[in-house]
């Protein structure tokens, strides 16, 4: 059982800043990266979508005989307890970090990047009546900048200008700290840091989501034998020559390997 794989889903590139962290924390674990990069973006979808994408993922998880899924997307997070009641296995999912955000702030105000759906979704509404009472909470869903990471264009003049327009107004009103809402967006923190400086905490959850993983492998005697050698299958819905390079490029290696996977319906198999 403990040596069965780790299923680790986000719509495109996004969960590779959380899938670093579960290798770095747990390196003998067998990891599946699924990209649904067919549907990317998930953050301008309706609700309706992204649980049944997230649902069709579960189930193709599930017949590679996954142990645990790790949601590594926000936007897809929404769908978490749905996918808690249909499927046995446990799932660790994101949360924008405004418990951490609302607990560390001086001034009161908090910055929060992420997309239209986590913001229109009721896990966030929950999530901000829950820990930022008595906190201003600003939002921004950085509208363009998870297509502008998904082509690779981490630094660029696009990428500048949108974060530039999402923080400027935050800084000016007096936000002590910024909350990265959308696993895309760790790839843009040497931006994001330029524009804020070094007096503004940036929250990246995904070190948490991975903490998350391992207490959850733990408690349910679920972690691989220590001595194995861990591993990573990458799979995409979009083209499996350009998901190799997003991930030579985001993850710094020589040459990854990447199966493709493809949806008929709701129903998702990897390519023969
Ligand atoms: N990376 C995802 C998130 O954390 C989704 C981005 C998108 O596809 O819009 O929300």
């Amino acid at each position: 059982m403990a040596q069965k794989p780790i299923g680790v889903f986000d719509s495109g590139v996004g969960g590779l800043s959380v899938l670093r962290h579960l290798q770095a924390l747990l390196p003998a674990e067998q990891l599946i990266y699924l990209a649904d990069q067919g549907h990317v973006p998930y953050g301008s979808r309706s609700a309706a979508e992204i649980i049944q994408f997230s649902q069709g993922i579960s189930q193709f998880f599930l017949q590679l005989n996954v142990k645990l899924i790790v949601v590594a997307c926000n936007t897809a997070s929404a769908a978490l307890s749905l996918l808690r009641q249909q499927f046995a296995l446990p799932f660790v999912g994101m949360e924008p970090a405004v418990k951490p955000a609302a607990e560390q702030t001086q001034s009161g105000k908090v910055g929060i990047l992420a997309t239209s759906g986590t913001f229109a979704s009721k896990r966030y509404a929950r999530l901000t009546a829950q820990y930022a009472q008595g906190i201003s909470v600003w939002e921004d869903p950085c509208v363009g900048l998870v297509s502008e990471i998904e082509a690779g264009r981490l630094d660029g003049p696009e990428v500048c200008y949108i974060l530039q327009q999402a923080l400027a107004p935050m800084l000016a009103a007096g936000v002590d700290t910024i909350v990265l809402g959308c696993t895309h967006y760790p790839f843009v923190l040497p931006v994001v840091k330029e524009i804020v400086g070094t007096a503004v905490p940036i929250i990246d959850p995904a070190p948490a989501i991975a903490r998350q993983t391992s207490v959850v492998l733990r408690q349910r005697n679920l972690l691989a034998d220590a001595a194995s050698v861990g591993s990573v299958r990458f799979i995409t819905t979009g083209k499996a020559a350009s998901f190799a390079q997003q991930v030579e490029q985001l993850l710094g290696l020589a040459e990854a390997e990447v199966e493709t996977a493809v949806w008929d319906g709701d129903q998702l198999s990897v390519a023969q």
